[in-house]
């Protein structure tokens, strides 16, 4: 069980909480991940840890509402309780030290970059973080990420705040030389069509890239096989070998084809709570 401290809203459907998991905050690393649970019987999901404070004792994380399970934690409020939080689970990334470091994160994925730009500029790196979404209001944590690494560039679709475009655009851009200029090593955590752009975007300019898998996972201690990805040809389990794999070796086309097995089930059961909330409030 773990005690929320603090939660804010970041957008309409993305919410941060701070959790009281002193355990979990002593040994966690930038790339890692918990596993949630809030109620008895209910399903397991998998949250990257956003930060982590060991003297305080506290890890941060951030929930996006895409189903069931993520909708009855960001109901949560400060003061409630997280029935299960299991972890650090996971590898955590590792970057040679000295070189020049872009985090990219599309949507709430920017969470994930927070503990990693604190770590790598604390030990000297040069740091830029990309943080992309579809218009300003849908930006998050660029405010924490300022003092946490050397540039924060943000991009919008529509141009409502910083660059207008992709991620993608504006990194094709820094890799050629513009702005905070080409990185030694990219670090890209949101929708797996943005890391797959990329894993492209990268692959030609031969940038070290790594990408923080999302599968579905059961357990997360690598006894199920729910969260099977292709990397290099080989199948790897991405809660024991990743989250974080090699952009360039990962088959994105099916992992995509496997997150999307259970649309349809994750449907149903958003609906069956919405249904739920309504009765409870009449
Ligand atoms: Fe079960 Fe990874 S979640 S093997």
């Amino acid at each position: 069980m773990a005690r929320i401290i603090e939660t804010r809203r970041l957008t309409p459907v993305t919410k941060y909480f701070r959790l009281d998991a002193p355990l979990i905050a002593a040994s966690a690393q930038p790339g890692q991940f918990v596993m949630l649970r809030v109620r008895d019987g209910g399903e397991r999901i998998p949250i990257t840890i956003a930060d982590y404070d060991r003297d305080a004792g506290t890890i941060t994380i951030v929930v996006q509402e895409v189903g069931a399970t993520t909708k009855r934690v960001c109901a949560l409020e400060a003061g409630g309780e997280i029935l299960d939080v299991a972890g650090p689970l996971g590898g955590h990334i590792e970057i040679p030290p000295g070189g020049h470091v872009c985090g990219v994160g599309g949507g709430f994925g920017s969470a994930a970059l927070l503990c990693l730009m604190r770590e790598l500029t604390a030990r000297g790196d040069k740091t830029t973080a990309i943080l992309g979404a579809r218009n300003k209001d849908l930006v998050i944590l660029a405010d924490e990420l300022r003092p946490l690494c050397n540039n924060v560039e943000i991009c919008t679709d529509d141009g409502s705040a910083g660059f207008k475009g992709f991620v993608t655009q504006r990194l094709a851009q820094m890799i050629g030389g513009d702005g905070p200029g080409r990185p030694d090593q990219v670090v890209a955590i949101g929708p797996m069509a943005m890391m797959r752009a990329v894993a492209e975007t990268t692959r030609e300019a031969k940038i070290r890239t790594l990408v923080s898998m999302d599968p579905l996972m059961v357990d997360g201690t690598g006894m199920c096989g729910g969260c099977r990805v292709t990397v290099g040809g080989k199948a790897q389990f991405a809660c024991v070998d990743g989250p974080c794999f090699d952009a360039h070796e990962v088959d994105f086309e099916v992992a995509m084809r496997r997150n999307k097995q259970y649309v349809r089930e994750e449907k149903q059961a958003a609906e069956r709570l919405t249904c739920m909330a309504a009765r409870e409030s009449s």
